[in-house]
């Protein structure tokens, strides 16, 4: 079954637990980390993380848009992330980095920007809980979801059968109850979605439409 990552990016920063409180059947909470650097935009640390943490269930899928981030993965599991997501524009060497988080027991995950081509991944997927597809250039919400983004998943899902692999196939990036549906096709696993999640009045009707778009 499909599992959806409202990300709270989009949510309203003056009233966090209020806003957790309307998303409870979501399986995992997306935080954007973003610094200023690595993309054009600033957002939130290992201190928000920290501080919302006992007021949701859900998998903590801490998506780190930062250079360097081996330098601050640590940090970022102490506030209570369950998956380290990193980009592989960040760094030379991913696997010692996704070993270095299986070793804290969280689960790894690379991400892609959308000029970056999915094969670069081909040797590290036996290693990785998770792949996280930009579908929309990362550094914003509310962004129109990239087409070209399927092909990627599709390669994703086709190789996960071929080579019987495990990895969540997770979408980000203008994601709306008609592009989830696309998504769901190509074989994505993970729905993100900030602004139609959050932009919505009642956001539970929301997070169903997304799950039975098709
Ligand atoms: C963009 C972030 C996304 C963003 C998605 O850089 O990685 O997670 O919050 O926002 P929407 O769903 O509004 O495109
Ligand atoms: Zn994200």
């Amino acid at each position: 079954m499909i599992k959806i990552a409202p990300s709270l990016l989009a949510a309203d920063f003056s009233c966090l637990r209020e806003e957790l409180d309307t998303i409870k059947s979501a399986e995992w909470l997306h935080l954007d980390v973003m610094d200023g650097h690595f993309v054009q935009n600033l957002t939130f640390g290992p201190g928000l993380i920290k501080a919302i943490r006992p007021y949701s269930k859900q998998q903590f899928d801490t998506h780190l848009m930062i250079e360097d981030p081996a330098r601050y993965v640590d940090v970022f599991i102490e506030a209570g992330s369950n998956h380290i997501t990193f980009h592989v524009e960040a760094v030379s060497n991913p696997l010692s980095l996704i070993e270095h988080i299986h070793a804290r027991g969280v689960k790894a995950g690379l991400s892609l920007r959308p000029a970056t081509p999915v094969e670069v991944l081909a040797d590290t997927l036996p290693f990785l809980d998770l792949v996280l597809v930009m579908s929309v250039e990362p550094g914003f919400g509310g962004q129109a979801f990239i087409p070209e983004s399927l092909e990627k998943i599709r390669w994703l899902a086709q190789v996960k059968t071929q080579r019987q692999l495990n990895y969540e196939i997770v979408v980000d990036g203008g994601i709306d109850d008609k592009t989830a549906a696309l998504c769901q096709e190509a074989g994505a696993t993970v729905l993100v979605a900030g602004s139609y999640v959050f932009g919505a009045k009642d956001r539970e009707a929301a997070l169903g439409r997304m799950r039975h778009g098709r």
